[in-house]
């Protein structure tokens, strides 16, 4: 590294002879016309005077690439791009290039200044420019002028014009004499061939070699996706300022092109110019060096840290114009600053998320590293990629979903772009095995587990529990960041993490909480012995008939805020939620009909056409007065456009269970907890927090209240649930018999993290496990459990103990083992599916699905439905012959079925899961021919989101017994078999859908409305203009149809881009290649 003094000199140096030689061979520029300036004294001076960087928002608001303004210097003459490639100018280009390289800077309009307060590692970048940067130079600032003649280009081109005619029309010595005055230009015109320097001859050296590569021909895989490809432009045309044709090249890539060029050239260049040339290369080098040095320090902008554009985006994508105090006090912390894990705890709506992306863009853009955001549902993690998608197309980074059956394994390899992995809990702890696997987990530099509570949340908390215990113990330069609202023992999470805590019970929308019992409404206030205080009398005037109804004033509570405002009550049961929709609309007054009618009109319309033709009848009923029911009984169209609606305020009020509360972001002014039960059991701290968290709509309400109606049998409980202190979480890994912690030893063995027993005991001592050993087990001490596990791994067949050399056990993971865990199959049934798939093959049928489709039939779904006997009955005898002998195969003989339906008794023992499963089977099957799930679920007598949660569980267990067969030879020919079914059962839509169903969050309705507007291919949406899709695609909101384009955008980058990482890697030159 070089020093500061260094630095100086060689800047120094370099500003001298670059002026030199661009007063020799003419620098021009055709982008901006000349203009007419005043003369300068020197190039020298000149340049020092810039306050101009061109970058690539210039260019391309010129209509030009930045790269061409290179390849055209370059085109100009030979020498050129040296003059671009070095000295003083090229210092600040090269800034400015690699800089300028992502599109992250367009419309910065302000940025480093060392005047400003900044940070050190921000003051050492400038440093190392400052030579050539007045002391308060901004440097992002002046974007703006690009089109007033202060352009950097138009200046360098009045400079070049001075310097030529200088050169051109008197005698040399002028300009000599001009150069004089810089500092050294004597050392450099003085100076006489010589050896060069060690360190650019091994930068040539690298230069050179993929300059042979037969790769180099082929296109970079650096080329971001053009969406619009312009025509061809001759880059020696200097006239023409079009488009790059095709693809764009990074501003790294023009900078590798010129270096190869040069080396390329260099033979048929005079010693002397070969002598400026390594004088060049070096100081490159040196600039690169200095570059690195500023991006390893984290530092882009004065945005804490990221340039303003940042900041823009947040404001032009967010609405959110100002950071709250707590988030800048926040991203200020010595944690944050010094990248140690922290654990930031707030109430609900506190305004977590923002931060946790503001650290995700540093890494991504500073840092340049991957980034993983974990979080809890497959709807949140939709969410967040529609909504972070836009980001990454504007700052240049990658978006890939990790949900359901997407995303790959291990991740695609990316050289020129760092991704944004947004995970499920299960989806993350899959793609971190397969970086450790891979030996590429140190390429992800920061972790961020939202709702980190989810840790004590059985066999999904034992999930992340391994996921994070394994990064830590992994990589130590991985920084942890974990989200949660208020935690009774943040401690031993903090132990667990080794993170530091930060907390604060900042809430943007004041949330008053309240009870009603009888006609009062009391104030919840845990400072009070009776813990509510008593607040107001409700005004309600009920007939007898509505008493009746509506003992608990539901629809008074509801009615003082709707229509105009909102409102969610929460019940214990779907039932319940359904019931009370019918109820209130069936008393409230017509007035509300009235109310957004065409929208409703059209929610319906949109409704009935997501049922292909069938309509729910309660929605029919309770829409017109602009209430809905929202759980998981509804299909995924459904459910979706109640959302929209609500969010739209289409529809003011929502009955719902508690699912709503934590997987999507729907505040409402008022939230009603209808009773203090989830189904038939008391509502847990935590749970009632998040769904009272929901009350309060930052930005649109003044304040949120919540309602908890109580019985007189509830209040004492009650009074426990509201002002006890907040729930601990636990460790789950000892959930349900251990099967975490037996997984978390195998997937430990399987990925040789650990090969012996002391191994394992060393990283069982990182999990929150062995933090919470005295409170999660008392009676078995972590070693004791640990070497138990590893017994039971050991007779599960699932592991093998062999000796080495020393004498001493070792731990290796069988082929069974090694399947189990690559195909995250659940440690109880493995080895029941490994059975049930070697039968399979003895006589699989290929000329239906049925047999596939019952292999993958999720087997922890079985026991949530009781078939109909007569249904199954008649779905068996509507089977083909050959389906029905499979079926008898199985363990499902017609005749059993048939005394079922029959209601007679069987004789016959049969296993009750197989039955149940093939039930499940013919559901699945149905569906698959039908692709209709109204049809489907009447068929079979099941709601509709029943039928959809199992297809979905079977699409994603299908894709685990995938990798399942795939680390197991004997079971080979299923590979292909089973991709292509777990296609169809991930989309399980007619072939023509499936493209725009993999844009997240385009669900089967959008599809078909998309589809049948013309928007047929991903390629349509990506390039789709965002006002004409909502002027044709009906109940489409402008902020949805930008979050469809940028998703789709999105995906067909990584598309294009994975393509091109598999071109490069295909044409990459060996390195091992055998030579004379
Ligand atoms: N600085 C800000 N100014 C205005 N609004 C903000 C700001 N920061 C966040 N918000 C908004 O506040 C709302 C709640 O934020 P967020 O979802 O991050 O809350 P949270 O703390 O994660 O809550 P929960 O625990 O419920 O998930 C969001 O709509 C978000 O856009
Ligand atoms: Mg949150």
């Amino acid at each position: 590294m070089y020093t500061d003094n260094q630095l100086h000199d060689i800047v120094v140096k370099r500003n001298t002879s670059s002026s030199r030689k661009r007063s020799r061979d003419g620098v021009r520029s055709h982008v901006t016309p000349a203009k007419k300036r005043s003369s300068f004294t020197s190039t020298t001076t000149c340049l020092a005077d810039k306050e101009q960087i061109y970058t690539q928002d210039m260019a391309e608001n010129e209509g030009v690439e930045l790269g061409d303004v290179v390849a055209q210097w370059e085109a100009m003459s030979p020498h050129n791009k040296k003059v671009v490639g070095s000295g003083l100018v090229w210092v600040r280009w090269h800034f400015c290039l690699e800089f300028a390289c992502s599109p992250m800077f367009a419309r910065v309009s302000s940025g480093l200044s060392l005047g400003s307060p900044v940070s050190p590692t921000v003051q050492r970048g400038v440093l190392s420019v400052k030579w050539c940067c007045s002391d308060n130079e901004d440097l992002f600032e002046g974007y703006d002028s690009i089109v007033a003649d202060s352009s950097f280009l138009a200046k360098l081109e009045d400079v070049e014009l001075q310097t030529r005619q200088c050169y051109d029309q008197q005698t040399p010595n002028a300009c000599a004499d001009d150069l004089s005055d810089s500092m050294l230009a004597e050392d450099f015109r003085d100076s006489s061939p010589r050896a060069l320097p060690s360190s650019q001859l091994e930068f040539q050296k690298a230069i050179t070699m993929p300059h042979k590569s037969p790769s180099r021909g082929a296109p970079s895989s650096s080329t971001p996706y053009l969406m619009n490809p312009g025509p061809a432009v001759n880059h020696a045309d200097l006239s023409v300022h079009k488009p790059h044709p095709k693809a764009r090249r990074s501003m790294k890539d023009h900078l590798k092109k010129v270096l190869m060029d040069n080396a390329a050239t260099a033979s048929t260049v005079s010693k002397m110019v070969q002598q400026k040339e390594a004088v060049m290369n070096e100081e490159m080098s040196f600039a690169m060096q200095a570059m690195e040095s500023i991006t390893s320090e984290g530092d882009l902008g004065p945005f804490f840290g990221l340039p303003s554009k940042v900041k823009d985006l947040i404001f032009r994508l967010k609405g959110i114009q100002d950071l709250y105090e707590w988030q800048k006090t926040c991203l200020s912390l010595d944690s944050i600053q010094q990248r140690r894990n922290l654990i930031y705890s707030l109430p609900t709506s506190g305004g977590k998320t923002l931060v946790a992306e503001i650290l995700i863009f540093k890494e991504l853009l500073c840092r340049k590293k991957d980034a993983l955001l974990i979080l809890p549902y497959i709807s949140l993690v939709q969410e967040k990629v529609r909504g972070l998608s836009s980001f990454g197309i504007e700052l240049d980074f990658l978006v890939e979903e990790y949900a359901g059956s997407k995303g790959k394994f291990p991740p695609v390899k990316r050289r020129n772009k760092n991704s944004l992995y947004i995970t499920t809990i299960e989806k993350g702890h899959s793609l971190v095995n397969s970086l450790i696997e891979n030996d590429r987990l140190d390429n992800i530099g920061l972790v961020v587990v939202d709702e980190l509570h989810m840790l004590g949340d059985g066999s999904r908390g034992a999930i992340l529990e391994m996921t994070l215990s394994k990064i830590l113990y992994m990589s130590k330069s991985t920084q942890v960041i974990g989200m949660s609202a208020t935690l009774g023992n943040v401690k031993d999470l903090q132990s667990f993490l080794r993170a530091e805590n930060y907390t604060n019970n900042f809430r943007p929308v004041e949330l008053k909480e309240y009870v009603k019992i009888k006609d009062s409404i009391y104030e919840v206030d845990p400072k009070e012995e009776a813990c509510f205080t008593f607040s107001r009398l409700l005004n309600f005037k009920y007939s007898s008939g509505m008493q009746k109804m509506d003992p608990d004033h539901i629809i008074a509570l509801a009615t003082e805020v709707i229509p105009q405002q909102s409102c969610l009550i929460f019940c214990a049961t779907k039932k319940n939620c359904e019931n009370l929709a019918g109820m209130i609309c069936k008393y409230l007054n017509k007035e509300f009909i009235k109310h957004k009618e065409a929208e409703k009109a059209t929610l319906l319309g949109e409704l009935k056409s997501s049922g292909n033709g069938s309509l729910c009848p309660v929605l029919q009923k309770t829409i017109p007065f602009g209430l809905a029911y929202h759980h998981s009984g509804l299909t995924s169209d459904e459910r979706k456009l109640v959302e929209e609606a609500y969010s739209s305020g289409v529809l003011s009020l929502l009955t719902c269970t508690s699912t709503l509360a934590a997987g999507i972001n729907l505040p409402a002014r008022r939230v009603i907890l209808r009773s203090p039960y989830v189904a038939a059991d008391f509502l847990k701290r935590s749970q009632y927090k998040q769904m009272v968290g929901r009350a309060g709509r930052a930005g649109i309400d003044a304040m949120g209240e919540s309602i908890l109606i109580l019985q007189d049998k509830d209040i004492n409980t009650a009074k426990n649930l509201l002002c006890a202190p907040m729930e601990k979480c636990y460790s789950n890994l000892l959930h349900d018999g251990g099967r975490g912690l037996l997984s978390l030893i195998l997937s430990l063995i399987g990925l040789k993290i650990t090969t012996t027993v002391e191994q394992v005991k060393d990283l069982m001592k990182g999990t929150l496990l062995s933090v919470q050993e005295a409170q999660v087990s008392p009676e078995k001490s972590l070693w004791d459990l640990t070497v138990e596990s590893i017994q039971t791994l050991k007779q599960k067949n699932l592991i093998e103990v062999s000796s080495d050399e020393n004498n001493q056990n070792i731990l290796q993971i069988t082929r069974l083992g090694r399947a189990t865990y690559k195909g995250s199959v659940d440690l109880s049934y493995c080895d029941v599916l490994y059975r049930d798939l070697s039968k399979g093959l003895e006589g699989l049928l290929l000329n239906s699905f049925l047999h596939l489709v019952y292999l993958v039939t999720p087997y922890d779904m079985v026991h949530q439905c009781k078939p109909d006997w007569m249904i199954y009955f008649r779905q068996f005898t509507n089977l083909s012959a050959a389906e029905q002998k499979m079926a008898t195969t199985v363990g499902v003989p017609e005749s059993f079925v048939a005394r079922k339906a029959a209601g007679q008794s069987v004789r016959k023992s049969v296993d009750v899961v197989v039955v149940n499963r093939l039930y499940l089977a013919l559901v699945l099957f149905s569906l698959l021919k039908e692709t209709n799930l109204w049809i489907v679920s009447e068929r079979f007598q099941l709601t509709r989101g029943f039928v959809q949660t199992l297809l979905s569980s079977a699409s994603a267990f299908g894709s685990s017994v995938l990798h399942f067969t795939e680390e197991l030879e004997e079971f080979w020919a299923y590979k292909a078999l089973l991709s292509e079914l777990t296609r169809r059962l991930t989309y399980c839509v007619q072939a023509e859908l499936i493209p725009l169903m993999e844009v997240s969050g385009v669900l089967e309705h959008r599809a078909k409305q998309l589809y049948s507007a013309g928007y047929k291919t991903l390629a349509h949406l990506a390039n789709a203009d965002p006002q004409t899709l909502v002027q044709t695609i009906e109940n489409l909101f402008k902020k949805q149809a930008y979050q469809i384009i940028a998703s789709a955008k999105m995906l067909l980058t990584e598309k294009a881009e994975a393509l091109q990482e598999e071109v490069d890697d295909l044409l990459m030159l060996p390195l091992d290649l055998p030579s004379l």
